[in-house]
């Protein structure tokens, strides 16, 4: 049976982790995840940080954010596969080369998860002869730490803009301690 570990326990990783233990019946080898609640009944080991012993597994799916998940993958892609959740962490070329080369190194692969990007497969078949792609997205303003009241163009560009511009917010301590940029 594959083993399956988590990096970040929020609304994706409880809602992924509920659906394997509850409809699949498919044992968790893992979580790592700063502040765990409880909020979820786990009988898996939960650590804060990484740790070499305990987060082995065949499968890593990442929901964490993408500073997590730059600071963590070097850890992971050596040995395990990575479901990745923070795709916006590939719009930074630097960290997608060294990904890549991390897993031609090791055999490991990446799994992207398209999520919201519906029919994402067909635009890849067909990227040879595409030569743009328009996506609009409407957000609730909350999400973006907005008030808005009325429905405005927040925002028009790139999608590689719109990655660097707009990443989610971490929620661990050791962030919001030192008051890093990113809140
Ligand atoms: N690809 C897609 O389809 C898709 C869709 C929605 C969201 N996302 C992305 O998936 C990610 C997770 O989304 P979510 O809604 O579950 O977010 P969330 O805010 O509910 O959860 C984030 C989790 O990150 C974890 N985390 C924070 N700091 C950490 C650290 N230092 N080490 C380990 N874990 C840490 C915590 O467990 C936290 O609960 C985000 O990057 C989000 O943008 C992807």
């Amino acid at each position: 049976m594959t083993q399956v570990g988590f990096l970040g326990c929020g609304k994706i990783g409880k809602t992924m982790i509920r659906h394997l233990k509850v409809r699949a019946d498919h044992p968790i080898a893992f979580v790592q995840t700063p502040n765990f609640k409880g909020d979820i009944n786990l009988d898996c080991p939960v650590v804060s940080t990484f740790d070499e012993d305990v987060c082995k597994a065949d499968l890593v799916v990442e929901c964490a954010t993408p500073d997590v998940l730059k600071q963590q993958y070097q850890y992971y892609l050596r040995r395990s596969d990575m479901l990745i959740l923070s795709l916006t962490a590939f719009s930074d070329d630097d960290f997608a080369n060294k990904a890549y080369a991390l897993c031609e190194k090791h055999g490991t692969n990446i799994f992207l998860a398209h999520g919201a990007i519906l029919g994402l497969d067909g635009i890849f078949d067909a990227r040879d002869i595409l030569n743009n792609v328009t996506i609009e997205t409407v957000k609730n303003p909350k999400s973006l730490g907005r008030s808005d009241t009325d429905r405005t163009v927040f925002f028009n560009g790139s999608t590689r803009e719109a990655c660097q511009l707009m990443p989610p917010k971490c929620q661990c301590s050791r962030c919001h301690r030192y008051g890093w940029p990113w809140l």
